[in-house]
Order: C-alpha cells, then structure tokens, then sequence
C-alpha cells in the first residue's frame, strides 16, 4: 500500500459537504475571538502619543480590521488543537501571522504591484489613505507582527525563550526571501511571461504557500509532536499552501466581484501567471483536486489520525477546496 492510501484509509475521509459545514461551524466560533485578539494587538501602541490620530495607525487598522476569512489564524488554532497546545499562546501567534498577511494584502494592492482598488468588499488601504501610509501600514504591521512574537506576554503564558525565537525565525523565513517576499518578486518579475510548471509552483508555494505552511507549523509549535508527525504534517501544510493561491487562481476568473470582494478577471487583465493561465480552468480544478486529497492523505498518515485530532486540520483542507465548487 503507498503512503497515500494508508493515509486516506486511516482518516476515513468525512464526506466533503459536511467537513466544510464543521469547519464553518467552527470558525464561526472562534473568528469573533480572532477580531478580539487583532484589535487589542493594535491598541498596543493607541496610548502613545504618536498613535493620536495618526494617519498611520489608521491605515493599519483598515487594513487588519476590515473583514478577511481569517484562514491563517485558524490555520494556526487548528494546528494547536491537534498537538494539544495552549489555545491562549496559539491566539498570539496566530495574530502574527494575520497582521504579516494584512500587511502583504496592502503592499500586494499597491499601484506598483496588482494595482488594486477593492480589497475584502472596501477600498484598499492605499486607496483610502494614500501610497505612502499604505506602504508605512505594511511595514509597521510587519513589525508589529514579531513583536508580538517576541512579547513578555508570551513568555508569562508558559512559553521558553528559545520557543519564542523558533517562532520569530520561522515567521521571518516564511515572510522573507525564501518565503512570501521572494514569491511576490517572482510574480511581478513575471508579468506576461509565461511560466514552466516547476517555476510556477514555486512561485505560487512561496508567494502564499509559506505563510500557510508557517501557520500550520507555528500552530504546532504550541504543544509537542515526535519528528515523524511533523513531517507528515509539514507535507500537509505544503499541500494546503500551494491548493490556497491555486483556489484563489480559479475563484479569480470564475467568480464576481461582489462575491470575491476584489476585482474579479484582474489576473487576465493584467497577464499575471497563474495556474488558470498555465492549464485553463479545468486543468487548475483538477489540480486542487489533487492537492486537496494529498493533504488529506498526509493527515492520515498521522498517529493521532484516528483520534480526531486532525479534524480541524481535515475541515479546514476541505473549506479551502471548495471554494471552487
Ligand atoms: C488572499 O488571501 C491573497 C492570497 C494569498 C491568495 P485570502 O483569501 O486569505 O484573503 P482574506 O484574508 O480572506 O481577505
Ligand atoms: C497575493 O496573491 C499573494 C500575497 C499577497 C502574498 P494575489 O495577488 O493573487 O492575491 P489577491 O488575488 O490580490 O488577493
Ligand atoms: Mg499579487
Ligand atoms: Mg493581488
Ligand atoms: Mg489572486
């Protein structure tokens, strides 16, 4: 038997219309204490003087506060769950990885990049506060996002000096040059051009897979996990990153915009390389599907498979895949 069927016969696979109404269930639960936990990180500095009225601290919070699925911040709960980490420490790290996506959305909007005017159903940051906010809102929700990380908070929750830095350098790599910035280059860098498969899934895997990957991974972080499960569940989170930007590929040319909130058909428009580009609609649909039951497989590759411990994990693979549908 390979690797995959003994996955997906270990997690005896939930039909896929109900996974995705659990996780919905789910989130509808804990996104409001997600929002809680987002705004209160933003009020950090609302006492500071610099912080009255300023242009800048605005900017961040349109760009943090206004709506989003919250998939990585559930990404790193789910996680948490599984390897039985603390849920408070979890809501801290998962507020990291949501204001370093916030930031990449503003920057990623800006008239040098995808030149957006809509993100998440409003005007994007730079549209409502002008460029220069917009580009300092990122950088700052950037920053913020490792202090977060690096706050005394943490460690009176329990966590160890050295846990904290694990957690900082792994969010740095995904965010960096190898991670989500590096994606963002090739992708701009590629504008018109078409792509080789392998460079494509590259680009789509760091652009976006990096962050989801370190959200799983921080996630786990949380609690304790032996070598072996974290390998399958990093395979998992590679499985789930790059089905992620292969979704919002799809959902680009096949939605409105008052569904996606964002303009629908801009990947066309602008010739940005996509996987809808590179292998036409049913091509892409295809391969998410692929990816989606790779993710699973890996989960059931798990030892805690059969406990329901990946459940949320599970759930969440099936809310990403089908968006499509
Ligand atoms: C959009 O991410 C950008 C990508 C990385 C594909 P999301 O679809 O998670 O956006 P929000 O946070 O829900 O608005
Ligand atoms: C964005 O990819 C990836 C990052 C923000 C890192 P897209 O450019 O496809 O995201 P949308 O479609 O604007 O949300
Ligand atoms: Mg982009
Ligand atoms: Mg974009
Ligand atoms: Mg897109």
């Amino acid at each position: 038997m390979s690797d995959m069927e003994r996955g997906m016969t270990a997690l005896n696979i939930p039909t896929v219309g109900i996974s995705a109404q659990r996780f919905n269930d789910w989130a509808s639960v804990v996104r409001p204490q997600i929002e809680v936990a987002l705004a209160q990180g933003l009020d950090a500095y609302a006492t500071h003087s610099v912080a009255q009225n300023s242009p800048l601290v605005a900017a961040m919070r349109h760009g943090v506060m206004n709506g989003g699925k919250r998939v990585r911040a559930l990404a790193v709960l789910a996680a948490a769950h599984l390897v039985g980490g603390s849920q408070q420490v979890a809501m801290q790290v998962a507020v990291a990885l949501e204001y370093i996506h916030a930031y990449s959305l503003i920057h990623d909007d800006l008239p040098c990049m995808d030149d957006d005017d809509l993100r998440r159903g409003q005007p994007t940051v730079h549209i409502q506060y002008g460029q220069a906010q917009a580009l300092l809102a990122g950088d700052a929700l950037q920053t913020l996002a490792f202090d977060v990380l690096a706050s005394e908070r943490l460690t009176q929750m329990g966590l160890t000096a050295a846990q904290q830095l694990q957690l900082i350098r792994t969010l740095a790599h995904a965010s960096g040059v190898v991670g989500m910035a590096g994606g963002q280059a090739i992708d701009c860098h590629h504008v018109g051009q078409p792509l080789s498969a392998d460079i494509m899934q590259i680009m789509h895997s760091l652009k976006t897979g990096a962050l989801l990957h370190a959200s799983v991974m921080m996630g786990a972080m949380c609690g304790t996990q032996d070598a072996r499960d974290a390998t399958y569940l990093s395979r998992y989170a590679d499985d789930l990153g790059l089905l992620f930007q292969v979704v919002d590929d799809i959902l680009d040319a096949s939605q409105d915009t008052a569904t996606l909130g964002k303009t629908a058909g801009k990947d066309a428009d602008a010739n940005k390389p996509t996987y809808v580009q590179a292998m036409g609609i049913e091509g892409a649909r295809g391969f998410a599907q692929k990816l989606y039951t790779s993710a699973l497989a890996h989960l059931g590759n798990m030892s805690n498979a059969e406990q329901q411990g990946t459940q949320h994990l599970a759930d969440l693979a099936s809310y990403c895949h089908e968006r499509i549908y």
